[in-house]
C-alpha cells in the first residue's frame, strides 16, 4: 500500500495505458491539452499530509486521524480526482486545500502562475505556504482557490438575484463597480451556459432548476478568477439526467481557462468522465492512484474494485465499462 502512496513524476499522471484501444476512452474522458508538461509545474502540491480531529464529549477524548500522509498534485489545464467512501477523508482534504483547516503535519503549497490575472505575488520562494497562512493573506489566498459544494440550494441565499450572488464577488475580488458588474455576472452566466444571461440575471433561486443553480453556483466561483476549482459532490444532488452535462461543463472550463481542479466524488464512473488522473482514498489514506483510466480500467485494489462494483452508472443507459 505505502508504495502506491508516492507522488508519481510530472507528466505521469496522464500517460496514457499501453495497448487496447485506449484511445476512443481517452476522447470520452476529455484527457485535457496533450501539450506536454505544465510550464509552470504543479499550481498545488499537498505534500504528506496528516489531519487528526481531536473530541471532547465530557471527559471522554476521542483522536479521528480522517487524513494520513497524502500527497498529490494539481496542474493548470487538468482534473485530478479524489474517490473515495463516506468518510473517507475527501472534505478534509477539500479543507485543507482551501486553507479552511490547516493540517496537523505537513505541507500545503501553492505556486500560482505569476502571468494569469489578479496572480497573488509568491514571494521570494515562488510559493505560498497554505498550511502556515492566518488573516488576511489567508483570505486573500482563498478567493485562487474557489470550492463548489454538492448542494446548489443551500449555496445560494434564497432571497437574493443571481445578478446579486455574481456581483459579491465580483466588487469584493475584482474591485469592479456600476454597470460593469452587470456586465460581467452576464458574460459569467454565458460562459456556463446560462443564456442569454438576461433571461437569468434578475431570477431568484427557486425559479431556476437544480442544474441551472449549479451553474451559478460555478459561475459565482469563477467569478474571482480562481487558479483552483475544488468540486466536493458537485453532482451528487443533482438530477441524473442533467449529472453528464454539469461534468462537461466543469473539464470545458478546466481546458478553457487552464484551471486546475480537484474533483471530489464517492463514484468512480464520474471520475471517468471528468478526470485525468484519480487518487482512490481509503480511510484517509490514498491506496491507488494513477491516470484515470488505468486505475479504472485495472484496478489492482479490492477497494477500488468495491467502489467500482458498489455505484449504479449515473449515466441512464451509459454501459458500465468492463
Ligand atoms: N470537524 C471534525 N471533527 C471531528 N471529526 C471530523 C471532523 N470533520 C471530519 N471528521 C471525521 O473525519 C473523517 C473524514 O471525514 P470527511 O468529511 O473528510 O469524509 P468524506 O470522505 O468527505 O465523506 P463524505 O463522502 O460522507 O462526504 C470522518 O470520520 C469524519 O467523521
Ligand atoms: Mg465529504
Amino acid at each position: 500500500m505505502a508504495q502506491e502512496d508516492r507522488l508519481p513524476p510530472p507528466g505521469a499522471a496522464v500517460a496514457t495505458p499501453a495497448g487496447g484501444d485506449a484511445s476512443a476512452d481517452t476522447d470520452a474522458a476529455g484527457a485535457g491539452p496533450a501539450e506536454g508538461p505544465d510550464r509552470f509545474g504543479p499550481v498545488l502540491v499537498v505534500e504528506d499530509v496528516d489531519k487528526r480531529y481531536v473530541t471532547r464529549r465530557g471527559l471522554r477524548t476521542t483522536s479521528i486521524h480522517a487524513v494520513r500522509g497524502v500527497s498529490l498534485e494539481l496542474h493548470r489545464g487538468r482534473v485530478t480526482a479524489l474517490v473515495g467512501q463516506s468518510g473517507s477523508g475527501k472534505s478534509t482534504i477539500a479543507r485543507l486545500v482551501t486553507g479552511v483547516e490547516r493540517p496537523t503535519s505537513g505541507r500545503v503549497r501553492f505556486r500560482p502562475d505569476p502571468a494569469a490575472a489578479g496572480a497573488p505575488d509568491p514571494g521570494p520562494e515562488g510559493e505560498i505556504r497554505v498550511d502556515r497562512l492566518r488573516g488576511r493573506p489567508l483570505r486573500e489566498y482563498r478567493r485562487h482557490v474557489q470550492m463548489v459544494f454538492q448542494d446548489p440550494f443551500s449555496a445560494l441565499n434564497p432571497t437574493r438575484t443571481v445578478a446579486y450572488a455574481l456581483s459579491r464577488p465580483l466588487v469584493n475580488y475584482r474591485g469592479l463597480r456600476g454597470a460593469a458588474v452587470r456586465d460581467r455576472a452576464a458574460e459569467l452566466l454565458e460562459a456556463v451556459g446560462l443564456a442569454p444571461a438576461g433571461q437569468f440575471l434578475d431570477k431568484l433561486p427557486h425559479q431556476l432548476s437544480g442544474g441551472q443553480r449549479q451553474r451559478v453556483v460555478i459561475a459565482r466561483a469563477l467569478a474571482p478568477e480562481p487558479q483552483v476549482l475544488v468540486a466536493d459532490e458537485p453532482i451528487s444532488m443533482l438530477d441524473v439526467s442533467i449529472r453528464a452535462e454539469i461534468l462537461d461543463l466543469l473539464g470545458a472550463l478546466v481546458r478553457r481557462q487552464r484551471l486546475a481542479m480537484l474533483y471530489i466524488t464517492h463514484d468512480l464512473l464520474s471520475a471517468r468522465v471528468l478526470a485525468d488522473e484519480v487518487l482512490v482514498l481509503r480511510e484517509g489514506t490514498v491506496v491507488e492512484r494513477g491516470a484515470t483510466l488505468e486505475v479504472i480500467g485495472a484496478a489492482r485494489h479490492d477497494y477500488t474494485r468495491l467502489l467500482l462494483d458498489a455505484i449504479p452508472t449515473p449515466f441512464a443507459g451509459e454501459p458500465r465499462p468492463a
